[in-house]
């Protein structure tokens, strides 16, 4: 099993789409395995999104993901991180397909619904960034035979 980071930037908070984007998660048959709010600052971001500190649109980023809160989210499951990357689709929301979340819930680059780790890489250091020890839980959902064959793991 894998274990992925999600967070809801501002722009889901604000329009109202969280439930029918966790929903899509669960209804995948991903298992949350933590959850929770937290008002983001510029020291965290400088971090998070230290690739992009010298881009000209990087003030941009600080002030779009300090609006609101952030909810952010672990899920886990077999192949877990490609599954919410293929989910969340292309970047710009413009460009990306319909049927992703951005293709369905966003018309911007900035403004693009949720934030999901890349690769493996990035989702271990990107999840001990948003979580403290003992805010992932590991339990196993009653519903996790009809989800996955026992040779899948
Ligand atoms: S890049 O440009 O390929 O290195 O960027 P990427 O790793 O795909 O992540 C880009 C993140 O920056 C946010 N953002 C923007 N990107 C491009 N152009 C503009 N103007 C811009 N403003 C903000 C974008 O939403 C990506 O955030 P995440 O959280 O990774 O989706």
């Amino acid at each position: 099993m894998e274990q992925t980071l999600v967070i809801f930037k501002p722009s889901s908070i604000q329009r109202g789409l969280v439930g029918r984007v966790l929903d899509r998660f669960e209804s995948k048959g991903l298992a949350i395995a933590g959850m929770k709010m937290m008002q983001l600052d510029e020291a965290l971001l400088r971090e998070h999104y230290a690739h992009l500190v010298d881009r000209p649109f990087f003030h941009e980023i600080l002030d779009s993901m300090t609006a609101t809160p952030v909810i952010v989210l672990c899920l886990r499951g077999v192949e877990a991180i490609n599954v919410v990357r293929m989910m969340t689709g292309s970047t710009n929301g413009r460009e990306a397909a319909p049927g992703t979340i951005r293709g369905d819930f966003s018309m911007s680059n900035q403004e693009n619904i949720i934030h999901a780790s890349a690769n493996a890489a990035d989702a271990e250091v990107e999840l001990k960034r948003f979580f403290k020890p003992g805010e992932i839980f590991d339990y196993s959902p009653a519903t996790m035979k009809f989800i996955n064959g026992p040779s899948e793991k």
